[in-house]
C-alpha cells in the first residue's frame, strides 16, 4: 500500500480514480433511483442495487452487505472514509493565503490530494502559509501545498495560471472559490459607486473567473470535477443593522452562479455548488468579532449555537463537496452558519 493512502486506514485499500480504468470510472449519468419494496427477493435487490454501483471503491454500503453475505469470503471493510479522500486529486484555492481558503487547502491535503494549489495577492506567501506548508509536508503521504500570486478579478491570467496546472499535472478536479472582500457598513443610499464596484468586482467577478478557469480544465481532461464557491449567508438574508449591501449582492450572485453553472456544466460531470458560513472566525471578521458590534450582538442572540464558527469548522464540508462523497449534490447552496438562517 502506498504512504499515501495509509492515512485513511491501516486496513483500507483505496483506489483513485486515476486508477481505473477510463471505462470503469463512474459514471453518474446511469445512476438509477432504486425503491424498496419489503417483498422484493434479496437477490432482486441485489441486481437492482448493482446499478447504484458507480464508485471506485467497489460497492457501498447495502450491497457491500449483500456481497458479503453471498460470498462469506468477503471481508467487510470500512469505506466511509475513503469516500471522502481526495487521492491524488489536484486542487486550485484562490484566497488561499490564510482564512477559510487555506484552512480548506489544508483539509484537502489531508484529505490525500495530490497538490493543491493556492494564490492569493500578495507576492510572497504569509507566515501562516508558510507554515501550513511545511505541515503539510510532514503529514507524510506526499500532498503538497503550493502558492503563487494572482489577482482573482484577472480573468486571463487565471486561465492561464490554470492551464499551466493542467499541463503539468494532467489534471485539475477541485476548485475552491474563497477569495473576498468585505467593506466597513454603509448606508445604501450614500453608498459610494467605487466601492460597490470593488466588492462585486472580488467577490462576484474573481469567484467566477476562478471557477472558469478550473472548470476549462476540468472539461479539457473530461474526468469532471467538484467547484465550490464561497457564498455567505449574507447572500440570503440581510446583516442585522444594514450597510453591506455590497457584500450581500455580491454574494447572492455567487448562490446563482453555482445553480447556473452547475446545469451547464452537469452534462460533463462538474459539480458546482455554493457554500454559505454565517460568521466564522479569520482575518476577514477580524474586527466584527472582537469589538462590541451590532452584527455580532444580534448574530449571538438569533443563532442557536449562541457562537461564532472556528475556521476549522469548515474542513468537513469542503472536504465532502470535493469528494465523491457528494457525488449526486450539485446545485446546491450548503448553509454553515449556527442555524442562523433557521429562524
Ligand atoms: N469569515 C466569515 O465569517 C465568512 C462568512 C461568510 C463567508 N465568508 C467568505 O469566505 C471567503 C473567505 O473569507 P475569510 O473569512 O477567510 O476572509 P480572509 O480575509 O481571511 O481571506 C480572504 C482572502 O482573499 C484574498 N483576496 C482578496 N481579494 C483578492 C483578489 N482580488 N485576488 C485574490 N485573492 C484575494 C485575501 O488576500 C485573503 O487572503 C470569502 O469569500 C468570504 O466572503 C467568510
Amino acid at each position: 500500500m502506498s504512504k499515501r493512502l495509509r492515512f485513511i486506514s491501516a486496513t483500507a485499500v483505496a483506489v483513485s480514480s486515476t486508477a481505473m480504468p477510463k471505462k470503469s470510472k463512474p459514471d453518474w449519468t446511469f445512476s438509477l433511483v432504486v425503491t424498496y419494496n419489503p417483498f422484493t427477493m434479496a437477490s432482486e435487490i441485489r441486481q437492482e442495487v448493482k446499478t447504484q454501483s458507480a464508485f471506485p471503491i467497489g460497492p457501498l454500503g447495502i450491497e457491500a452487505a449483500l456481497e458479503a453475505k453471498a460470498n462469506p469470503s468477503i471481508q467487510p471493510r470500512l469505506k466511509i472514509f475513503d469516500q471522502f479522500a481526495v487521492t491524488d486529486r489536484v486542487a486550485l484555492v484562490s484566497g488561499g493565503n490564510g482564512g477559510l481558503g487555506l484552512e480548506t487547502a489544508i483539509a484537502l491535503c489531508e484529505a490525500d490530494a495530490r497538490v493543491v494549489y493556492c494564490f492569493d495577492l500578495p507576492e510572497k506567501p504569509s507566515e501562516v502559509f508558510v507554515a501550513s506548508q511545511d505541515y503539510v509536508r510532514r503529514l507524510g503521504n506526499n500532498s503538497r501545498l503550493e502558492y503563487f500570486s494572482a489577482d482573482a478579478r484577472d480573468q486571463q491570467l487565471l486561465w492561464k495560471k490554470a492551464e499551466e496546472i493542467g499541463d503539468k499535472e494532467q489534471r485539475l478536479d477541485i476548485c475552491v472559490a474563497a477569495a473576498g472582500i468585505a467593506k466597513p457598513q454603509i448606508d445604501c443610499l450614500k453608498y459610494p459607486a467605487e466601492t460597490f464596484k470593488e466588492v462585486i468586482d472580488v467577490n462576484t467577478n474573481g469567484v467566477f473567473f476562478t471557477a472558469q478557469a478550473a472548470g476549462r480544465q476540468m472539461a479539457r481532461f473530461g474526468r469532471g470535477g467538484s467547484i465550490i464557491l464561497f457564498a455567505s449567508v449574507a447572500g440570503s438574508v440581510s446583516e442585522p443593522g444594514g450597510g453591506m449591501v455590497s457584500y450581500g449582492s455580491s454574494k447572492s450572485a455567487v448562490l446563482q452562479m453555482a445553480r447556473s453553472m452547475a446545469c451547464e456544466l452537469g452534462n460533463q460531470k462538474i459539480r458546482v455548488n455554493s457554500l454559505s458560513p454565517g460568521i466564522i472566525r479569520t482575518p476577514m471578521t477580524r474586527e466584527i468579532v472582537n469589538t462590541v458590534s451590532p452584527i455580532l450582538d444580534a448574530w449571538l442572540r438569533s443563532s442557536p449555537l449562541g457562537r461564532v464558527g472556528r475556521a476549522d469548522e469548515v474542513r468537513g464540508v469542503v472536504t465532502w463537496l470535493a469528494s465523491d462523497a457528494s457525488s449526486f449534490c450539485t446545485g446546491s447552496n450548503i448553509v454553515v452558519d449556527s442555524g442562523y438562517c433557521a429562524q
